[in-house]
């Protein structure tokens, strides 16, 4: 590796906390759909800042709307009213079948607000007992309620004690959710789309089934989109794609663009159940954040973009399968939209190393799916280029292994 991007990276070893394992690359800027390393290497960029910058790089209105507002103010506190954040969750209130919305800076927190309102709903409503079920495999972050929810012992390790009545059930299984219910479930949480956990999208009739049975036990149904959300499935929401409306639902990532921002959203009657003081943030919301968020929104439904990922979308479909056709090594191709993956029965990370080396970045996602949740821009040439630098990878490890 060349000298100046090898001495970052040995920088970076020394001060920042090892939390993650990293690509020993330095990523310096971007434009559209791809990347730059700081010896001048070009990328295409299918990981998106891991489903983030939901606009590519260096997008124009984005930036310039960005620029302007932080001129005329960066933040101000949630004592007081903002356009930005007014417009923002007009436009999401719009666009969705909820009524409010909770600003905050990240998927985890937005975890945090919904299983907080699910006990303060219970509470208002009287309900015999606060227990939250979730699924196996699932992942919904890092703070210690959003860590409690994922259903993996891997990030459980060490933390004790975790959130009490909590429960876990396999996923995609009704009868297995049915019968972990009690009188005392206040809430039940889950991905539409499992994202970490390997993509893996919810059949349909099992969110149909989960529906019918919250409302016959006046338990909140609670979808985690912080993934699958801000039309990753070609809708804004995933919930939209089942067509099972939950009644609160969480989100992030790629709302503003790739500027830090959570959100969740409840029904009114849910959101009751939060008065002033019962939550709160900081910088929940700040004006930046919302006015880059009113951006992305425009460009879902005005621009185009949801569009574009329902078309190409399909297209990334049928080229993985092709794929597959040609390299026995995929044993499975799931997901829908731009959030999709590939199952390998060879080891991801060697692929995804080699893709980089070739100049595409690829993530992985469970321990045997490459993932791809490429920005929501991604054209047909960008999807084929992808397709090439993958095959040559995947011929090189097949023929290793
Ligand atoms: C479905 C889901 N929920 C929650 C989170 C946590 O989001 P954050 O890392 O912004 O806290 C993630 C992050 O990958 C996620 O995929």
């Amino acid at each position: 590796m060349a000298e100046k991007m090898q001495a970052l990276v040995n920088r970076g070893n020394e001060v920042v906390m090892k939390t993650y394992s990293r690509f020993p690359i330095a990523l310096d800027h971007g434009e559209g759909m791809y990347v730059w390393d700081m010896e001048g290497k070009k990328y295409i960029d299918f990981v998106a800042g891991i489903a983030v910058n939901s606009l590519g790089y260096g997008h124009s209105a984005l930036s310039s709307v960005i620029a302007e507002q932080a001129v005329k103010m960066i933040h101000c506190s949630n004592l007081y009213y903002t356009e930005p954040q007014i417009a923002l969750a007009e436009l999401l209130v719009k666009h969705s079948d909820f009524d409010k919305v909770f600003f905050c800076n990240s998927g985890a927190e937005s975890i945090e607000s919904a299983l907080k309102i699910a006990r303060k709903y219970a509470k208002m409503k009287q309900k015999a007992g606060n227990e939250i079920i979730t699924m196996l495999h699932s992942f919904h972050g890092r703070t210690y309620g959003a860590v409690t929810a994922t259903g993996q012992e891997k990030y459980h390790k060490g933390l004790s004690p975790l959130l009490p009545d909590v429960c876990h059930v396999p996923f995609n299984d009704f009868e297995a959710l049915k019968n972990a219910v009690t009188e005392k479930t206040c809430a039940i949480l889950l991905e539409p789309i499992q994202g970490e956990g390997g993509i893996l999208p919810a059949e349909k009739e099992y969110l149909q089934k989960i529906r019918k049975l919250c409302d016959e036990k006046d338990i909140l149904l609670i979808f985690d989109e912080v993934q699958c959300g801000v039309g990753r499935t070609g809708k804004l929401f995933a919930y939209q794609y089942y067509g099972v409306v939950p009644d609160v639902a969480t989100f992030a990532k790629g709302l503003a663009g790739g500027v830090p921002i959570g959100a969740m959203m409840a029904k009114d009657f849910v959101a009751e159940a939060f008065q002033p003081g019962d939550h709160a943030s900081t910088f929940g919301g700040n004006s930046l954040a919302t006015a880059a968020g009113v951006v992305v929104m425009k460009e879902l439904f005005e621009n185009g973009l949801l569009e574009n990922v329902n078309k190409n979308g399909a297209y990334l479909t049928q080229q993985l399968q092709k794929l597959q056709q040609n390299h026995s090594c995929i044993t499975a191709v799931r997901g829908i939209g731009f959030m999709q993956g590939i199952a390998l029965n060879i080891p991801t990370g060697d692929v995804i190393s080699l893709c980089m080396e070739k100049g595409l970045l690829l993530v992985g996602a469970g321990y045997d799916v490459v993932r791809f949740v490429p920005p929501l821009i991604a054209e047909q040439k960008h999807i084929d280029e992808m397709i090439a630098i993958l095959e040559e990878a995947l011929t090189l490890c097949e023929n290793k292994a």
